[in-house]
């Protein structure tokens, strides 16, 4: 018989994903470590799980007494399934900004839930912070879990979110990458892994990625703080500094856009197949950045906090992105990769030892009135059009015999697969087809026609 004594057993070791469509062979290997795959939906299981279990061994709760805190959402659901298992009552206060999703799935686990102000400083009586604290004052045999302050959240992480990315990466891991809420997360992960990394003779760098209107890059870059921006992916960033955040193992916070974040978790889903929240495209964000910079051979992990399922009636519903204003011309009318499934990859090649009249030839045959010349060592990307073999006879600067290259220009107009067709659209304003460039190889050629023909059956 194989089975687990209670459900906070299944928490932890989560498996690691490598992205294959959001990552190309110019850029470091990405892994995506699934903390959605938690028996609660999210990174914060661990955390919670541990600082229930240290409330109650350091005796700061009776039996029977009720757990306080003031959650984004996925603490609140961590602490619950710990507190229905180990037989507590819960209270949560939760910013009004937090999706619906995550307030009914506290009420679900049986919770009490206090749904305050986002826009209150933290420091003000009615924020959810201090309404928290309140509670568990006033309550009797009551315990406030401060996920902010409290070291036992770091330390869930030190104790197996760091040691699971070692040893499930051999040791081999260049880069973290994830978000900071409480910093607990990231600051036990990567505190454990920067540890285990000069042991080892090597470094592991540590990015963050922040949102827009968090205080956390601004702080981490010593620049004046602004204030405080309201942004919407929900479970990172913050308006205050915070106990659990431990910014000498982090070696970079970068800014990402709600904008950015949600496009990209909505893009994680749509082409690897993985339903995770806005922070992980945040994260995400951050992470093929780094591989971008890293380069192939070198190994970036990248911590996916929470499922999509909490935010479907957000980040994963077009009206509300589209009310939001993240929604464009530019995802209305899709992208090169969506023309391409739609028609195809045609391409004809002019060899480069042609001569211009069979190019013309061709052309003629085929109706066409370009043709890219097929790459090699000798020469870069070059396109020879109708009009280059004109204005070459015409000025006699070659004749029919001389090789077509003679007359060839350099490829403009290229674009990569994940381009948008409004990047193919100024293409044709400046007068050029577009190609489709993949592998550092012309792949397709895109007309005007190619894009009516798509927008039309589309429409
Ligand atoms: C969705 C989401 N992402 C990321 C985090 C960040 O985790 P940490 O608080 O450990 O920094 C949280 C924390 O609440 C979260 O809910």
């Amino acid at each position: 018989m194989h089975y687990y004594e209670n459900v906070l057993e299944l928490i932890g070791k989560t498996p690691m994903v490598k992205l294959n469509k959001l990552v190309d062979d110019s850029m470091a290997t990405v892994l995506v470590k699934l903390e959605q795959l938690n028996p609660g939906g999210s990174v914060k299981d661990r955390m919670a799980v541990h600082m229930v279990n240290k409330a109650i061994e350091d005796g700061k709760i009776k039996p029977g007494g009720t757990f306080v805190e003031s959650t984004s959402g996925n603490t609140g659901l961590g602490v619950a399934m710990a507190s229905a298992v180990l037989g507590y009552r819960t209270v949560f206060t939760i910013p009004d900004k937090m999706s619906k999703e995550k307030i009914d799935m506290l009420k679900a686990f049986g919770s009490e839930v206090l749904v305050t102000r986002t826009d209150l400083p933290h420091d003000h009586p009615e924020s959810y912070v201090e309404i928290a604290k309140r509670i568990a004052s006033e309550l009797p045999n009551a315990c406030y879990t401060d996920q902010y302050h409290n070291m036992n959240n770091p330390e869930a992480h030190y104790l197996t979110t760091g040691p699971e990315i070692w040893n499930d990466t051999d040791g081999k891991i260049d880069c973290l990458v994830g978000g900071i809420g409480t910093g607990g997360t990231i600051s036990g992960t990567a505190k454990f892994l920067k540890e285990k990394a000069a042991e080892a003779g090597r470094e592991v760098r540590v990015v963050c990625p922040d949102p827009v209107g968090s205080i956390y890059c601004d702080v981490f870059n010593k620049r004046d703080v602004r204030e405080p921006g309201i942004y919407r992916v929900e479970g990172i960033g913050h308006d205050f500094m915070v106990g659990t955040l431990d910014f000498s193992v982090i070696d970079e916070v970068v800014e990402v856009s709600d904008r950015d974040s949600f496009l990209l978790a909505r893009k994680l889903v749509r082409e690897e197949g993985i339903f995770a929240g806005g922070s992980a495209g945040t994260a995400l964000w951050g992470a093929l950045k780094v591989a971008k910079e890293l380069g192939p051979g070198k190994l970036v992990v990248c911590i996916i906090p929470d499922s999509g399922d909490r935010y479907v009636s957000k980040y994963f519903d077009d009206e509300w992105m589209r009310d939001m204003g993240y929604l464009g011309i530019e995802e209305r009318i899709g992208s090169v990769s969506n023309l391409i499934d739609y028609k195809g990859r045609n391409i004809e090649f002019a060899e480069p030892d042609e001569t211009i009249t069979q190019v013309a030839g061709r052309m003629s045959e085929m109706g066409i009135s370009q043709m890219p010349i097929k790459p090699d060592d000798s020469h870069g990307l070059m396109m020879v059009h109708e009009i280059d073999l004109l204005r070459a006879l015409a000025t006699g600067e070659c004749n029919g015999d001389d090789k077509v290259i003679k007359a060839a220009t350099p490829l403009n107009g290229t674009v990569s697969i994940d381009d948008s067709l409004t990047k193919v659209q100024r293409i044709f304003d400046n007068g050029e087809v577009a190609v489709l460039i993949e592998k550092g190889t012309p792949t397709g050629i895109i007309a005007k026609i190619d894009v009516v023909e798509f927008l039309a059956a589309k429409s």
